[in-house]
């Protein structure tokens, strides 16, 4: 599309907008003096669907009503609602996925299987300057097999004076570690530079090596269209409080795929992961669902997927594709607008990207307290980036319009 910078295209980019609608179907926040902030913060949090109350309110009433009654046939079985929008919205079968514990939980438990080093292979992958709580899951797990960090951990770093990954770096460094590397964990989404990473290459080229390979998808979820199952990834795991807006905490969803089902290898157990037909017989002996679902370990946050319910509700009608393709757009228009108006504010995030673009601007912490001041609310990732993510289903092509506007008078 070839932009405009003028409040006349952006009215004509928002009556044109598929998702126009949705902006009604989430609680705006607003200032202290009533009017609508700038919300441009999903890559953190997304925002409130005005269903998650009724559906939340649904499941007090079960509770209030009928007790522990409502275990049964209803909160034994909820996770299983989220089934097929979690197997749609990632590109798998499902049977491949399951949402389970929070995110950095559901990275450990996945590590326990699918990191299991030897004597000869016990490396891990990760990015340098992955989020912190993957960077501390990896190490405290090759700890726990008796392995020292500084020597088994692969951690990818840009070239010197360059922020972002090459894919081809990364190629080239899974091969030279060829039979020593036994994982490879990277984000979908890099939380900091915004960079996607091509996840069907890495994994190509990490199972040619004979590793496992797997990712984080927290920035990914609901922001890339994403193929788990055609990419032949090994596992994955997301949390649903960013781009799926399903509230604070909420819980995190997993993809195994089918080739592991059968997996006789490490696990932690637990009884949510035991054969359906005799779970409830509670018997000694583990016998795990042949499906994703056998990595369960607790019973269902019921309260916590509700809320998820009610986004993945409004995710399933506007459909991933048109997010995609607005996200897409949106994004451009920021990145364009920036361009055109702020030469001194640079963009490290490349095109390789979902909605999040990470700025360097002069002034940089002083000019986002001014911002904020401002009523935008977006993040400051230290040591000196300006997070700006908006979000396909209820932001606008005037949010971004307003929001540059903001930046260019605060610098
Ligand atoms: C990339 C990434 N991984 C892991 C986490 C940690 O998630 P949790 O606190 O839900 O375990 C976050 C949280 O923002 C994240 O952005």
């Amino acid at each position: 599309m070839i932009y405009e910078n003028s409040l006349s295209f952006v009215k004509k980019l928002d009556q044109s907008d598929p998702l126009r609608f949705y902006r009604k179907k989430f609680h705006y926040p607003k200032n202290k003096k009533g009017n609508e902030v700038l919300y441009l913060c999903s890559n953190s949090l997304g925002l409130q669907p005005k269903t998650a109350k009724e559906f939340i309110e649904k499941e007090l009433n079960v509770w209030e009503k009928d007790g522990v009654l409502g275990q049964h046939g209803r909160w034994e079985k909820f996770h299983e609602r989220l089934i097929h929008p979690s197997a749609r919205l990632v590109g798998a079968k499902p049977s491949e996925v399951v949402v389970m514990n929070a995110l950095t939980v559901n990275i450990h438990l996945l590590l326990i299987s699918f990191y299991q080093p030897t004597k000869t292979r016990n490396k891990i992958m990760i990015e340098k300057g992955a989020f912190p709580s993957d960077q501390y899951a990896v190490e405290s797990q090759i700890r726990l097999h008796g392995f020292n960090p500084k020597e088994c951990l692969v951690e990818l770093a840009p070239r010197n004076g360059e922020k972002i990954l090459r894919t081809d770096d990364i190629l080239k460094t899974i091969n030279e570690n060829g039979d020593e590397l036994c994982t490879i964990l990277l984000g979908g989404v890099n939380y900091y530079t915004g960079q996607a990473f091509d996840m069907k290459a890495i994994t190509e080229a990490g199972k040619s090596v004979g590793a496992f390979v797997g990712f984080d998808l927290a920035h990914a979820a609901g922001n890339l269209l994403l193929n788990l199952h055609e990419w032949n990834v090994d596992f994955a795991a997301w949390c649903s409080y960013k781009y799926l807006c399903a509230g604070p905490g909420a819980p995190s969803g997993i993809f195994i795929h089918e080739r592991h089902h059968d997996w006789d290898g490490s696990r932690l157990a637990g009884w949510w992961g035991q054969n359906k037909q005799t779970r409830f017989e509670m018997g000694p002996e583990f016998d795990p669902i042949q499906t994703a679902e056998g990595w369960q370990i607790s019973n269902s946050p019921v309260m916590g997927m509700t809320t998820l319910l009610a986004s993945m509700e409004i995710f399933e009608e506007a459909g991933m594709k048109v997010i995609r393709e607005k996200g897409i757009e949106i994004t451009g228009y920021l990145e364009y607008l920036i361009q055109n108006s702020l030469p001194n504010v640079t963009i490290i995030t490349p095109n390789e990207r979902g909605c999040q673009l990470s700025l360097v601007v002069p002034g940089g912490r002083k000019v986002f307290d001014t911002i904020s001041e401002k009523s935008i609310i977006c993040d400051w990732r230290e040591p000196d980036v300006i997070r700006i993510a908006p979000h396909p289903l209820f932001n606008t092509f005037l949010d971004i319009f307003c929001f540059v506007e903001i930046l260019k008078k605060s610098i």
